[in-house]
């Protein structure tokens, strides 16, 4: 068992019949206009640890967190469309509470039957939750026999019901979503099988710095695509017009491409791009990187750089892939990141996708169960690809 479940208890060894199991869940779902789950795949992903939960006689209370309230009880971000799907997937009823806290939550959560499932309010309501307070976390506790974390998108986060809470329950451990994520992503960063080959897009590389230094230790072959590359690429000397390039990062790309080179890894570029000169273009031209132009705007990775990257991707052993090649929601510009999708469902290596456009371009793609892995988390995945111990982690070893 690898170092990384050291000390972490799985659920399944949890006493929790007739217990208040108190399960951090990431239920930070994407919703439309109207208000209702446009993803569900976090709310299903949690499924198996609720399941177990209340077939073992738990009285579960689920609690997340949804976008990023900053005013308080903003019901933008209720938790009632998650609570909804839950139950439409549970064919039971959930009990959403008014606030996670407070004598109304108490009541509710005291009030629940074995094999029945609350939920609570979003944390973020609460100030105390970001702030790690523990105040608020020993509130939190007084719903808590015991502690399960099955939140993986948010366990890189010190936010009280992830980290403060954990550290003051007695009996915790590790829901079965964050077990897997763990052992898929601590399989890439203690003992990937080579040739690992890792595919980095999204817009910047300042948002990649750590993972890039992290993965230049461990891979054989970083391949860069989308709005990222084009920093890469301007570093390198190309003039690609109005193409969205980092200007102040320009000297931080060259010192990654010269340490690429010590460190023998290869770093692949993109060799064409497809460009139009607005981003509502409904077509896009294929050029050389001389031939941007000044008006051009470099939005998605051309088709000789799709099939250098497929070329080492088919060839690798084990893959890690974070961010799209382009502006892949607009059909014109969709082919990079469809095909870099492609290349790794057929590859026959471990596979690990985290972060949510790329997630979501390999659902689109429906290619989802060619995958080992697809991770739940974005910002955690990344976190745990640097080799950073994290918060939600932590606090769960015994
Ligand atoms: C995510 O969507 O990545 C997680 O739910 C964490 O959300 P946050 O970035 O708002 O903390």
């Amino acid at each position: 068992m690898s170092a990384i479940l050291d000390k972490i208890t799985s659920v399944d060894q949890l006493d929790v019949a007739s217990r208040r199991v108190f399960v951090r869940v990431d239920f930070n779902v994407p919703l439309t206009p109207d208000g209702k789950v446009s993803d569900d795949t976090r709310v299903r992903e949690a499924l198996p640890t609720i399941k177990h939960l209340l077939d073992k006689g738990a009285r579960v209370v689920l609690a997340s967190h949804l976008g990023r309230p900053k005013k308080g009880r903003d019901m933008k971000y209720t938790l009632a469309p998650a609570g909804e799907r839950l139950a439409e997937l549970l064919s039971m009823d959930v009990m959403l509470t008014d606030e996670c806290v407070g004598d109304g939550a108490r009541k509710v959560v005291n009030d629940l039957r074995d094999g029945r499932v609350a939920l609570l309010e979003n944390l973020r309501f609460h100030a105390g939750e970001e702030a790690n307070d523990a105040t608020f976390a020993a509130e939190l506790a007084q719903l808590c026999d015991v502690y399960v974390d099955d939140a993986f998108g948010a366990v890189h986060r010190a936010h009280a019901s992830v980290d403060a809470l954990p550290r003051m329950v007695a009996a915790r451990g590790a829901g079965f979503l964050l077990l897997k994520e763990l052992k898929a992503l601590g399989a890439l960063v203690n003992d990937p099988k080579h040739p690992y080959v890792a595919v980095l897009g999204g817009a910047k590389v300042s948002d990649k710095i750590a993972v890039i230094e992290a993965l230049m230790s461990k891979v054989d072959a970083l391949l860069i695509g989308g709005a990222m590359a084009n920093t890469f690429l301007a570093a390198l000397g190309r003039d690609l017009g109005k193409s969205l390039v980092e200007a102040d990062k320009l000297p931080l790309a060259r010192t990654l491409v010269d340490r690429a080179r010590e460190k023998r890894v290869q770093l692949v570029l993109p060799t064409d791009l497809v460009v139009a000169t607005s981003l509502d273009a409904t077509a896009g031209e294929v050029v050389g990187l001389d031939s941007v132009g000044v008006n051009g705007m470099a939005l998605d990775i051309g088709p000789a750089s799709v099939a250098a990257f497929r070329d080492k991707l088919l060839g690798a052993k084990s893959i890690f892939w974070n961010g799209p090649m382009g502006l892949f929601e607009k059909a014109p510009f969709a082919a990079g990141t469809l095909g870099v999708a492609r290349a790794i469902a057929e590859a026959a290596a471990f596979s690990v996708v985290g972060g949510g456009d790329s997630v979501a371009a390999v659902h689109q793609a429906g290619l989802a169960d060619r995958f080992s892995h697809v991770s739940t988390g974005g910002g955690a995945s990344l976190e745990l690809i640097e080799g950073r111990k994290l918060p939600g982690v932590e606090a769960l070893r015994a």
